[in-house]
C-alpha cells in the first residue's frame, strides 16, 4: 500500500494548522506512519526542494521553510500521494478549491501552508530524507470498515 511524505510549513504551524490538517487526513481513511516537529536547516531545505533550484522563488522558498518549525508526515492508504495532493490543493491557493487545505486556509503561493509529495516515486524519495529512522508498522482496527477487502 502506498505511502506519501507531507509537511505542513511554518505558516501552518504558526497558524494552529496542525489539527485541521491531520484531522483531515485521518478522517478521510488514511493512516499516520510518522510524525515530527523540526526545525530545518538551510542545507536540509534546499535537498528537499532540489528540483526547483534554479527557479527564481527558490532563495524565497528556502527562507519560508526554514523560518520556524514545520510537522513532516508519513501518511498512508489506497493511492494516498493523488488523494494527497487532491486534500492539499492546487500550488496556488487563489486557484485551490474551496474545501482544499490550500483553498480553505491560503492566499499567497509563498504562504501555502502544506507540502505533498507529487508522485510515488517522490514520496519515496522524501520519506527517505525526512525519516531515515524509518517509520512505524501500523494499521487501525477500523481498516476493515474503510477498505474493501
Ligand atoms: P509543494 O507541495 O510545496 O512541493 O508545492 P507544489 O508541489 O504544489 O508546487 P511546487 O513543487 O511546484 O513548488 C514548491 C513550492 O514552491 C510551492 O508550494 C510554493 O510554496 C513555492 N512556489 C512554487 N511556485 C512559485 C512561484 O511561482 N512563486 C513563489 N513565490 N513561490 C512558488
Ligand atoms: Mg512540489
Amino acid at each position: 500500500t502506498e505511502q506519501t511524505f507531507i509537511m505542513i510549513k511554518p505558516d501552518g504551524v504558526q497558524r494552529g494548522l496542525i489539527g485541521e490538517v491531520i484531522g483531515r487526513f485521518e478522517k478521510k481513511g488514511f493512516y499516520l506512519k510518522a510524525m515530527k516537529l523540526v526545525n530545518v536547516e538551510k542545507s536540509f531545505a534546499e535537498k528537499h526542494y532540489a528540483d526547483l533550484s534554479s527557479k527564481p522563488f527558490f532563495g524565497g522558498l528556502v527562507e519560508y521553510i526554514v523560518s520556524g518549525p514545520v510537522v513532516a508526515m508519513v501518511w498512508e492508504g489506497k493511492q494516498v500521494v493523488a488523494t494527497g495532493r487532491k486534500i492539499v490543493g492546487a500550488t496556488n491557493p487563489l486557484a485551490a478549491e474551496p474545501g482544499t487545505i490550500r483553498g480553505d486556509f491560503a492566499v499567497d503561493i509563498g504562504r501555502n501552508v502544506i507540502h505533498g509529495s507529487d508522485s510515488v516515486e517522490n514520496a519515496r524519495k522524501e520519506i527517505a530524507l525526512w525519516f531515515p529512522e524509518g517509520i512505524a508498522e501500523w494499521r487501525s482496527s477500523q481498516h476493515p470498515w474503510i477498505y474493501e477487502a
